[in-house]
């Protein structure tokens, strides 16, 4: 099962930050997870909309310059990174989900990501994409077709399948809550991972298996990398 450092490991480490990510790469999983939004003149790598949760700083993250948002502390003394900072740091190590939030001009996103790539900072490979946004999905496909797209979903609603098709998605991300054999049995027919959010709990890790599920988010992945290690899941 892929472990993926859900907003790096932000269980011990200020979310979303580069000690977050940088304590990922260290226990070496198959991914992090981070949440893109834009901020008034680039794209930033915080969770909320708002400012006020995980910095010093207050207001709409999408209404807030870059220079701003950089003198704001996002725990520890650490700046929130853009974009481009998120990914020269990871070094094409690990797969990269982007989850795009309150994320708009997508041209240029997917032109910087376009970049990215060619400047051999990270392969096409280590991209996923995914959004509770479909219709952010179906833009970004069209900017880059290769791109790897995963549909995010709370519950499993009726029209899964659709969407997934629709988008050509390449993987499902669904509440942990919500998963079951059936599930599992239907989307693996159609060719389509599956990573549920968030697993931390030993209970939940060893039911995730059970049920197939090919990767979780994780807040605490080294804990949970080594749980999935010694019982041999
Ligand atoms: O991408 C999985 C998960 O992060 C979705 O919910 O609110 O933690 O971004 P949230
Ligand atoms: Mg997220």
């Amino acid at each position: 099962m892929k472990v993926f450092a859900h907003r790096g490991a932000s269980g011990n480490h200020p979310e979303n930050t580069l000690s977050a990510f940088r304590r990922a790469l260290d226990i070496g999983v198959y991914g992090i997870e981070v949440d893109v939004q834009s901020c008034l003149d680039d794209y930033v790598i915080i969770h909320d909309a708002w400012l006020d949760r995980t910095t010093n700083g207050t207001g709409k993250v999408c209404d807030t310059s870059l220079k701003t948002i950089k003198s704001l502390d996002a725990g520890l003394g650490q700046q929130v990174s853009t974009l481009d900072e998120f990914i020269q740091f990871t070094q094409n190590q690990v797969v990269l989900n982007l989850e795009l939030k309150h994320t708009s001009h997508l041209n240029k996103l997917a032109k910087q990501l376009l970049t990215a790539v060619e400047s051999n900072l990270v392969s096409r490979d280590n991209l996923l994409i995914s959004s509770f946004n479909h219709h952010q999905l179906l833009e970004m496909k069209r900017y880059l077709p290769w791109i790897k797209l995963g549909a995010l979903t709370s519950s499993i609603p009726l029209g899964y399948a659709q969407f997934a098709s629709d988008l050509e998605a390449y993987s499902v991300h669904v509440d942990k809550d919500f998963v079951n054999a059936e599930f599992v049995a239907d989307a693996h027919s159609r060719g389509l991972e599956i990573y549920a959010y968030t697993v931390d709990k030993y209970d939940d890790i060893k039911r995730m298996h059970q049920l197939g599920i090919d990767g979780i988010f994780s807040n605490f992945p080294c804990k949970t990398k080594s749980f999935i290690e010694l019982t041999k899941l």
